[in-house]
């Protein structure tokens, strides 16, 4: 039963609704509060701070039930503000920084970082660019981590094999615009590979590299995280590390139901597992 005086409404406060990710964690969450009867508030950051204050606000005033939050970095403290409303939440990619503090619902970002690498790696690659949104938030900072880590469980130092190209956001036009950084320094210093931090970033940056004369992966190779639709539409097909975002979602909100049903209810952490897709994007170095 919901707590009294609270909406039959949830609410889903994404970081970017564009990311085609996220329409399918929506799909999870939204098939799940279908089942408890309730009904599921879209809301939007956009990569954004004072949006994201704004929109928990909303979800306070409008009295909803609860919210599956992904937040916009490692600062938890609207989702502290929100839990002294009584409004309950479970984080979604915050694993590690919500631990004691909430529910969360992540996927283990350092084992995807490091299957990535050890794929590059495979193929003889040894110049790897992480292209990435900003370091404060922890999915992107484990993914680095993954990446460093195989490079030293493959007896090569990191700091000589990996360059770090970061960008203010997580999107297309991000990757696009990133193009001149990664390929900066010139023929001889250029990347061999680009791991992007998510497909959006990936698939910008593959338009930036088309409009340069390169090809990928003749002339470098490229490699996505999240495994959207558009990652399999593309030519080449984009390499990734495939997320399960639908059952992201499903879990969350089952999280957030016992939540509801029992206030006393303990904070759990659940962790999936991803998994790398491998497609035309990457090929041997030669
Ligand atoms: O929201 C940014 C990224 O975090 C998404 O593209 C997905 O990778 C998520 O985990």
């Amino acid at each position: 039963s919901l707590r009294s005086g609270r909406s039959g409404s949830v609410g889903l406060l994404v970081l970017d609704v564009t990311n085609p990710f996220f329409t399918e964690v929506a799909r999870g969450v939204e098939d799940e509060a279908a089942g408890a009867g309730l009904a599921v508030v879209l809301l939007n950051s956009a990569e954004a701070q004072d949006r994201q204050r704004r929109n928990v606000r909303l979800l306070a005033e409008q009295r909803a039930a609860g919210a599956v939050v992904m937040p916009v970095d490692d600062d938890l403290s609207d989702l502290l503000w929100l839990s002294h409303q009584g409004t309950s939440w479970v984080a979604l990619d915050r694993g590690d920084v919500a631990e004691g503090v909430g529910c969360s619902v992540s996927v283990d970002n350092h084992a995807g970082g490091l299957a990535a690498g050890r794929h590059l790696i495979g193929l003889g690659h040894e110049r790897v660019t992480f292209l990435t949104g900003p370091f404060a938030i922890e999915q992107v900072r484990r993914r680095h981590q993954g990446l460093l880590d195989a490079f030293t469980e493959s007896g090569m130092d990191p700091g000589a094999h990996v360059r770090v190209v970061e960008q203010p956001l997580l999107n297309p036009q991000q990757g696009e615009r990133a193009v001149d950084a990664v390929l900066a320094g010139g023929p001889r210093q250029r990347p061999q590979a680009v791991f992007c931090a998510n497909d959006q970033l990936a698939l910008g940056l593959m338009k930036g590299l088309g409009r340069r004369g390169l090809r990928v992966p003749d002339d470098i190779s490229v490699v996505g995280y999240d495994n959207v639709d558009l990652a399999d539409l593309v030519h080449p097909g984009l390499t990734t590390v495939a997320q399960p975002k639908y059952d992201l979602g499903r879990a969350a909100m089952r999280l957030l139901r016992s939540e509801l049903d029992d206030p006393g209810h303990r904070h759990e952490r659940v962790l999936f597992t991803p998994e790398l897709v491998v497609r035309g994007s990457t090929a041997a170095y030669r």
